[in-house]
């Protein structure tokens, strides 16, 4: 079952004081899964959309902790919804089997993911009517 309620928004801990801000995220504790992967994606234009796949067995957590963009998410059963990430203390919990979209880059933005995997590209739906089909035989 891929299940569009369980994507939401996370706070994480700041421990900022003079010197400036620090944010803490730990794996199991703040987010849900291991860190297995990191990747970071910037100089993409305002125009540009991002992802555009599923993934049947990573989860991820997206963070913007430069500049700002956009997450849209579907389930492939007609739900779908946008957040925005512009706050380097938050980010979004994607888990496995929804489809996403990253879009409206600011020319700031600096999106950190981490990832529950190592990369494997043969776990990425990349075809929107091929995911439809994959949930719905789920
Ligand atoms: P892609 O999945 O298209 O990026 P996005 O999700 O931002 O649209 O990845 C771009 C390229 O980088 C593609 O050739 C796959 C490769 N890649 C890796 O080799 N390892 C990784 O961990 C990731 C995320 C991508």
């Amino acid at each position: 079952m891929n299940d569009i309620n369980a994507v939401k928004m996370l706070e994480f801990q700041q421990k900022g004081d003079e010197r400036g801000h620090l944010v803490i995220v730990e794996g199991m504790n703040d987010i849900p899964f291991e860190i297995k992967r990191i990747f970071y994606i910037y100089g993409s234009d305002g125009d540009v959309i991002r992802g555009r796949h599923a993934n049947r067995e990573s989860e991820f957590v997206l963070i913007n902790v430069s500049g700002t963009s956009k997450v849209k998410v579907c389930d492939g059963k007609g739900k779908e919804a946008v957040y925005s990430l512009d706050r380097p203390h938050t980010g979004i919990y994607l888990p496995r089997m929804i489809w996403k979209e990253m879009f409206d880059f600011s020319s700031d933005s600096v999106l950190l993911c981490l990832a529950s995997t190592y990369y494997n590209a043969k776990e990425y739906i990349r075809d929107y009517d091929e995911f439809v089909q994959e949930v719905l035989g789920e």
